[in-house]
């Protein structure tokens, strides 16, 4: 079939760890007989250097046109102080909220390779499998009111969560729908206990709840949920949450996985006739300053980004599964970036990749 893919390498190991990611794309179009279609657009700190914003007109249109968007990161220490708009992440807030993909898939697992690679205790890992569900286009990323007003000791800044029952709706539907096809959990993660955002969010999810009657679900307040994430990782299926919560605990879930350089993730939105989910594939980590430009980032949360685009924006199964068993074979061989211990290159595990796929 034919894919038509975008990629927004974006800054600091994003060019390094999307170079990898396209390396199995191109090789996995390759073996299995697929037209690829790959255009590079620009997003983030490097789009500002070129363009002057964070989100070009001319990147919004590419990503309409394309069947799935695959991205790096985005993110720039000499931006750290821009205003808001001037920032290369506000150009990852517009695509997503272009694109509508309100459900961010971020899987946790911990695989038998890596288990020394993690601080925590072998035996709380085994059987690791975890999906965290994270509501993307909406709460306090978005809200309105928001800014900085005022001067002196009034001086304010305001953000505000906010979510309709709509909103809650369709990202609770997603998570069970899910379930159903896993261990049939959801664990529901809020703080209804003050917040009002919270409290419908729970009336809700109880409300979409007896559509899955399979499925059971529970609910954890966010705190609580940030404890047994460490403390008893293996209860946990399905993770839903909404977005703040989303970010700040799938980064504290990457330490099961024993780096946040193992997390993929999809976020996805519409529905197409065919069944292909509109989707913006990418890793969970960041630019990285600390570490871009040495060749040394690990790609296989990049990588796992393009297994999960394959199977839900193009619905080849096969192909992802090749790909994610590939990976396994290469964390099992020891083929290894810093981060996890070893001293492979970024390349190396890339080009490992596309050796164990054959
Ligand atoms: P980060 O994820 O970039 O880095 C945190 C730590 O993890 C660093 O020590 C880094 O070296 C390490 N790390 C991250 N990815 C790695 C990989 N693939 N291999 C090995 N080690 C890896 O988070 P940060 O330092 O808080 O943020 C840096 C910049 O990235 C900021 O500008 C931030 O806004 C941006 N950011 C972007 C995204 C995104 O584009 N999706 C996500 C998170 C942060
Ligand atoms: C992520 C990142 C982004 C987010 C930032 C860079 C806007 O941290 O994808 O996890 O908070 O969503
Ligand atoms: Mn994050």
């Amino acid at each position: 079939m034919q894919l038509k893919v975008l990629a927004l390498p974006g800054d600091g190991i994003g060019t390094e760890v999307t170079a990898e990611g396209l390396r199995v794309l191109r090789h996995v179009a390759a073996k299995y007989g697929h037209e690829l279609v790959l255009t590079e657009g620009l997003l983030g700190g490097i789009a500002i250097h070129k363009t002057g914003t964070p989100y070009p007109a001319e990147t919004e249109k590419l990503a309409l046109e394309a069947d799935a968007t695959v991205m790096g990161a985005f993110g720039l220490p000499e931006f750290d102080n821009a205003p808001p708009d001037k920032r290369p992440e506000k150009g990852l807030l517009g695509i997503r909220k272009t694109l509508g993909v309100y459900a961010n898939l971020r899987p946790v697992r911990a695989y038998e390779a890596l288990l020394d690679s993690s601080p925590l205790k072998n035996h709380l890992l085994a059987g690791v499998d975890m999906i965290i569900v994270r509501e993307l286009t909406g709460g306090l990323y978005y809200g309105t009111p928001r800014g900085i007003t005022g001067e002196g000791e009034e001086e304010r800044g305001t953000n505000t969560m906010t979510y309709t029952r709509g909103e809650i709706k369709r990202i609770t539907r997603m998570a069970f729908n899910l379930a159903g096809k896993r261990k049939k959990k959801v664990t529901s993660v809020d703080k209804s206990n003050v917040l009002e955002t919270s409290q419908l969010w729970r009336k809700v999810v109880v409300e979409v709840a007896p559509e899955f009657p399979a499925v059971k679900l529970e609910h954890m307040l966010v705190d609580n949920c940030a404890m047994q994430l460490v403390l008893k990782p293996a209860q946990f299926d399905i993770v839903l949450m909404e977005n703040m919560f989303g970010d700040i605990l799938s980064d504290e879930g990457s330490v099961i996985a024993g780096s946040i350089g193992m997390l993929p993730s999809a976020s996805i939105g519409a529905q197409r006739a065919s069944g292909a989910w509109v989707g913006l594939y990418e890793p969970v980590h960041g630019s990285a300053p600390d570490i871009a430009g040495q060749g040394i980032a690990n790609p296989l949360g990049a990588i796992g980004s393009i297994a999960a685009m394959l199977e839900y924006s193009f619905g080849l199964v096969e192909e992802a599964a090749a790909v994610n068993a590939a990976m396994e074979a290469v964390l099992n061989a020891g083929v290894t970036t810093r981060d996890l211990k070893g001293n492979a290159t970024t390349e190396q595990v890339g080009k490992a990749v596309c050796e164990a796929i054959g």
